[in-house]
């Protein structure tokens, strides 16, 4: 039985920092465990234009701890008023690496969001001649739908048009949740006239650890409620086949989105589970379940940098097998506190971080 690990650097392809003090509160966890992060503009208000992301970015960097090393790429929310000059400034930028799809009322702060895709055009010839990722948000809004299915029907109504309009379009198709998205991310391996891949995927660890039994088990967890919600069985096992296949289309993002402790148990709950503190050792027990530690290099340091174009990260980690407890809660904003996601479980793998 393999009980150390060692692997490139990861980083995080999805990732919700915010800003101010919650930011600086919930960085060092990530900077600890990710050398960089794909950092998601649903702020209130959201980053529009590359001179907001230029000066979060700068936010980020200053509120980062001594010590740690941290690069925040940086991405564009999406607007109906979005215009191709700033898609164009986006791709000349080597600082921004994305422009994020929130349908509008999708979910968190997807309120300034795309009320369609109709509207984007412009924007989204930029992006396709720039090779400018778009990262999507893959569900549909419509109330009728029913809230487990609609990540299935957005690949029906909206993804697959869209990628038929826009052919050379890059897109990520963010924290996949069902065996329908896992299939049609498979399926894809075409690339662009640049050699560049055109679709990938990101995994969350709940999603590669949980149906959604978690959710209702013993009385109503509101820690479990993310977006898009977790689902049945069979659709974590599709994910977990997936984010092991060694397909470079899929790699990690752990969409972790702290809220604070009371405005997630509520009556009408936030949806994020926050991960980030444990973030490789969930991924690391996921792999170790399915048998395929081994492909777990792949899924977080090198599939991501690789649709990305960065280069690699030349720094190693190193995870074991022992046993640690997950603290109850961790301090957010004053006077508040943040629940980590399976906080007081117990982790049968941990990430042994070299002394500075
Ligand atoms: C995210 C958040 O809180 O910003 N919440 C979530 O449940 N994932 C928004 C998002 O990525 O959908
Ligand atoms: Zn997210």
């Amino acid at each position: 039985m393999l009980d150390r690990l060692t692997i490139k650097f990861p980083d995080d392809w999805h990732l919700h920092l915010r800003d101010g003090d919650a930011m600086a509160a919930v960085l060092p966890y990530t900077a600890r465990q990710f050398e960089r992060a794909i950092v998601m503009p649903n702020l209130k208000p959201p980053i529009t234009t590359v001179d907001q992301a230029l000066a979060y970015r700068g936010r980020i960097l200053a509120a980062l701890p001594p010590g740690l090393t941290f690069d925040p790429l940086m991405v564009l929310y999406l607007t109906d008023a979005t215009s191709a000059e700033e898609i164009r400034r986006a791709a000349a930028s080597p600082f921004v690496h994305g422009v994020k799809l929130y349908p509008a009322g999708a979910t968190t702060n997807s309120q300034a969001g795309v009320s369609s895709l109709a509207k984007c055009t412009a924007a989204l010839e930029a992006m396709e001649q720039t090779g400018l990722p778009f990262l999507v948000h893959g569900e549909v809004t419509d109330p009728e739908v029913d809230v487990f299915d609609r990540e299935a029907v957005f690949i029906d109504q909206v993804m697959e048009p869209l990628r038929r309009q826009f052919p050379a379009l890059r897109v990520v198709f963010e924290h996949i949740t069902t065996k329908q998205a896992a299939t049609y991310v498979t399926q894809c391996s075409s690339v662009d006239g640049q050699g560049r891949r055109l679709l990938a995927a990101t995994i969350t660890p709940q999603h590669l650890l949980f149906n959604r039994n978690a959710l209702f088990k013993g009385g109503l967890q509101p820690h479990w409620y993310c977006l898009p919600v977790l689902k049945r069985e069979e659709h974590r096992l599709a994910l977990l086949a997936a984010a092991t296949s060694g397909l470079p289309q899929f790699f990690l993002g752990t969409d972790s989105a702290p809220h604070a402790r009371h405005l997630k148990e509520m009556a009408c709950g936030c949806a994020g589970c926050f991960s980030a503190p444990v973030a490789m050792e969930l991924y690391a027990q996921a792999f170790d379940q399915a048998g395929a530690l081994d492909r777990l290099e792949g899924f977080a340091s090198e599939f991501g940098p690789a649709f990305y174009g960065l280069p690699v990260n030349s720094r190693t980690m190193t995870l074991v097998r022992r046993s640690h407890s997950v603290a109850s809660e961790l301090p957010f904003l004053q006077g508040q506190s943040i629940v980590p996601f399976l906080a007081g479980d117990v982790l049968p793998w941990a990430v042994e971080l070299a002394s500075a």
